[in-house]
């Protein structure tokens, strides 16, 4: 083979290489164009059939000698880059597409890769990993997000320091117990008494509430929360962060709890008033909100107040996610009240930290989409 022979081949490949390039442009525009005028249209970016359709001309059309098979992941990669573009140049309201953690392309993980993890005890039943990793894929920022189970708490957070991860969540049984093992921690999470996001910045580790502010979105699915009154079932960690939530959007907690002691500690620490749970039919509100275990999985059939106290709110919203719908919200339909469920609240906690985290405008919609599809199909 003569030098000038390989020159001419180069030269050749250089020439197809800028071809391919201004095609895949020309390409990625065409694709900004049909992702605009899908938002304002209001159809999702995302739209598998299509995607499959691509596949099969693709087949129909390749005669090699590239295989089909590496055909297809190069065009995996095309479509996936104008996917990211049309989104990026979509307007807020559009809809992610359908990725989870299952089709993150494990192969692309590298040194660079941002860790991202839950600690709590148990998390397998998690959602968050699913949750985040979606998003993750879907803005093609380079992370992970893993599930810890963790035992001890103290050494779990100095492996997350050696280890560089970037963020953290933090669940049951840990969301008081991480404050005095962590740096800092915000006015919010202090007020609240629990921290479930942690934030590393260089040394530092700092602890904030997301779950507040999952709450406050959740009620407000049903009502404003100015001007309202809301018993709260429960004083435990979570009616914490949902009676932080109302009083701080100007509304009137009431806090119904089976135990004394606690449930007039919460009462008196957010200025409300305590009624025992065994006097719950004395108490009036616009809006009942569940925040014990009670209907919980696989405990579905009980419900934390009797039957008839429900007709008698406007609105009924359980922090409860799993089942979607506990007995206490079908109940509550049944009588005519708007509901929420815990899943509202699970979502929302969950699009705050990954802004935290990325300073990125969370995909919510398919956040939520593939939660909910998770959780509707258990
Ligand atoms: N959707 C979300 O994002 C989200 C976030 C956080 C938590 N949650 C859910 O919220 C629920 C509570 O979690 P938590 O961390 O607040 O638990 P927690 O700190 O243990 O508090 C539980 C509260 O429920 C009351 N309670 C428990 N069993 C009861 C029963 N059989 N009858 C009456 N009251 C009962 C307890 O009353 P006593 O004071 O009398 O013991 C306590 O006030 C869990 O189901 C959790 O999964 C959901």
């Amino acid at each position: 083979m003569s030098k000038d022979s390989l020159d001419r081949l180069r030269r050749r490949i250089e020439d197809l290489d800028v071809a391919l390039l201004k095609l895949l442009n020309e390409r990625a525009t065409v694709a900004i164009q049909i992702g605009k005028l899908k938002t304002q249209n209001g159809l999702s970016i995302y739209d598998p059939t299509r995607e499959e359709a691509i596949y099969g001309y693709l087949a129909k059309h390749n005669h090699g000698p590239i295989k089909i098979s590496d055909m297809n992941r190069i065009f995996s990669e095309i479509i996936s880059v104008s996917r990211k573009l049309q989104f990026t140049a979509a307007s807020d309201n559009s809809e992610p597409p359908v990725e989870s953690a299952a089709d993150r392309n494990i192969g692309v993980l590298s040194g660079n890769t941002a860790v991202y993890c839950i600690l709590g005890n148990p998390v397998a039943h998690s959602m968050s990993p699913l949750m985040h990793n979606t998003a993750f894929t879907l803005l093609g920022i380079d992370a992970i997000y893993l599930p810890f189970e963790v035992e001890d708490l103290q050494e779990a957070v100095a492996g997350m320091k050696a280890l560089g991860i970037k963020g953290a969540s933090v669940t049951h049984p840990f969301k008081t117990q991480i404050i005095s093992l962590i740096d800092e921690i915000d006015d919010t999470a202090e007020k609240i008494g629990a921290v479930n996001t942690l934030v590393f910045e260089k040394e530092r580790i700092r602890g904030t509430n997301t779950d507040w502010i999952g709450a406050v979105r959740c009620l407000e699915t049903l009502l404003t929360i100015q001007g309202h009154n809301f018993v709260v079932l429960g004083a435990g960690g979570a009616a914490r962060a949902v009676v932080f939530g109302i009083t701080s959007k100007g509304g009137k907690a009431i806090i119904v709890n089976r135990s004394g002691k606690q449930g007039s500690a919460l009462a008196e620490e957010f200025d409300c008033a305590f009624v025992p749970l065994s006097e719950i039919e004395s108490v009036r509100g616009d809006c009942l909100v569940n925040t014990t275990p009670v209907g919980m999985y696989p405990r579905e059939d009980e419900m934390p107040v009797p039957k008839r106290v429900i007709g008698t709110y406007k609105a009924v919203a359980d922090v409860i996610y799993n089942p979607l719908q506990t007995m206490l919200l079908k109940e509550a339909k049944a009588a005519g009240c708007m509901v929420a469920s815990g899943f509202e609240m699970f979502l929302y906690q969950g699009t705050e930290q990954f802004t935290i985290w990325t300073g990125m405008k969370a995909p919510v919609k398919e956040m939520g989409k593939v939660v909910y599809e998770r959780l509707a199909t258990k």
